[in-house]
């Protein structure tokens, strides 16, 4: 081991008496088989010490059980957790909680009544070592009071918030995090604003109409210190959540998205003459060539994007494979997208405007026009491409919100 940060193997003491007991996974570099992790991340997991009784709030990815039991090792006898909080069910803070369980027979499971269906399937957790609470229940743990915050859909059906009233901390779990295993407090990540707008557009994106009531449910909170799942603890709160309430709002900019893939170049030289009549417009304009994008980058910018431009070549009568992935991305993380257009090139049969049409139709995009054409494209092809990039780009000064 190198010497650095040697702090970041231990412990840490985040308010009086709550300690930080997760780990750090340098190594990991996909999450959910889907989303690229270019700094890996954190499971931070919690303990909170009352004069009488100690909770421990979430738990880390199954694997680091030793890392966890270690931290708390540190600060507490495992044995003599009272409480265990599951915020969140899914695996990498709930998957090491039979672990815990296991090795402390009377601690109770404390969650949602949904998380406490989600704990008897996924971790076996029996209705008796669990105690569900609702909004506004609260927990005694001598000096230090567990207040719970039912916050749905961000993003499982089951997630809550845990708030210890005394030192106005808030355990918000996935939500306010960020993926990055880089610095420990949120002034010590260089670049935490992108990471985090990009693991919004991940993760939170199709549910920001519950992140806007969960984001009023705190509002009145004294909030001090925000310490997520995922990433640095936020000592500097106003930041964060600042970032949120713009991203949760579905504000968008005069920003253009451009996603595409070209086989032979044809595709991609219409691509070229839409995002020049974008730049003559004044339009800001996030460029992607799919086949070698990190997608976590596309979410990132689809959060506040207010056009999409999508290039595709026809393969086998629809979309390029690679294209047709990225569009379906697009319409499951719901952005707040206004206007489309989609320019396509083909050998010997067209069909994939068709497909991104109806890939496309249930979204709330409104397609501007398409440019489909065989082979590369001819100076009318460019004037037709520039005369919907001008249109595009009108649109997109608009505002459309
Ligand atoms: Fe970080 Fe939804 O788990």
């Amino acid at each position: 081991m190198e010497l650095m940060d040697l702090e970041s193997y231990n412990a840490r003491e985040i308010s009086d008496g709550v300690y930080w007991v997760g780990a750090r996974d340098w190594n990991q570099r996909l999450f959910d088989a889907l989303i690229p992790l270019p700094q890996g991340t954190t499971y931070n997991a919690y303990l909170v010490k009352g004069e009488q009784k100690t909770a421990l709030v979430d738990t880390v990815r199954p694997g680091f059980e030793e890392e966890l039991e270690s931290r708390i090792g540190q600060v507490a006898e495992l044995a003599s957790l009272d409480y265990i909080v599951m915020n969140h069910a899914e695996p990498d803070h709930a998957g090491s909680i039979p672990h815990i369980m296991a090795k402390n027979e009377s601690a109770v499971l404390v969650t949602t009544k949904k998380g406490a269906e989600m704990a008897s399937v996924q971790y076996g957790v029996p209705a008796e070592r669990t105690q569900v609470v609702k909004d506004g229940d609260t927990i005694p743990l001598g000096g230090k009071t567990l207040r719970f915050i039912e916050a749905p859909w961000l993003h499982w059906p089951e997630t809550m918030f845990t708030y210890v009233e005394e030192d106005g901390v808030l355990f918000p779990c996935d939500f306010l995090g960020l993926h990055t295993a880089h610095g420990f407090y949120d002034d010590e990540v260089e670049e935490l604003i992108p990471f985090a707008k990009r693991y919004f557009g991940e993760i939170m994106m199709p549910f920001r109409k519950m992140g806007v009531k969960a984001l009023e449910k705190i509002d009145g909170l004294d909030v001090k210190i925000i310490a997520p799942s995922h990433g640095p603890v936020h000592r500097n709160p106003d930041r964060i959540l600042s970032a949120y309430r713009q991203w949760v709002s579905g504000e968008t900019k005069e920003k253009v998205i451009v996603v595409y893939v070209s086989m032979w170049n044809s595709t991609e030289a219409m691509i070229k003459t839409m995002v020049e009549t974008l730049f003559s417009e004044g339009i800001e304009v996030n460029l992607f060539r799919l086949p070698d994008a990190d997608i976590g980058d596309i979410a990132r910018e689809l959060v506040d994007s207010r056009g999409i431009v999508l290039g595709t070549p026809a393969v086998l009568g629809g979309m390029h494979p690679v294209a047709l992935y990225a569009t379906h991305l697009v319409k499951a993380l719901r952005p707040p997208l206004k206007y489309g257009v989609v320019l396509s090139s083909h050998g010997w049969s067209g069909g994939a405007v068709k497909q991104a049409a109806e890939v496309l139709g249930p979204t709330k995009i409104e397609v501007l026009g398409a440019v489909d054409i065989k082979g590369p494209p001819g100076p009318d092809d460019e004037r037709e491409i520039v005369e919907l990039g001008k249109q595009l780009a009108a649109k997109i000064k608009q505002g459309g919100e």
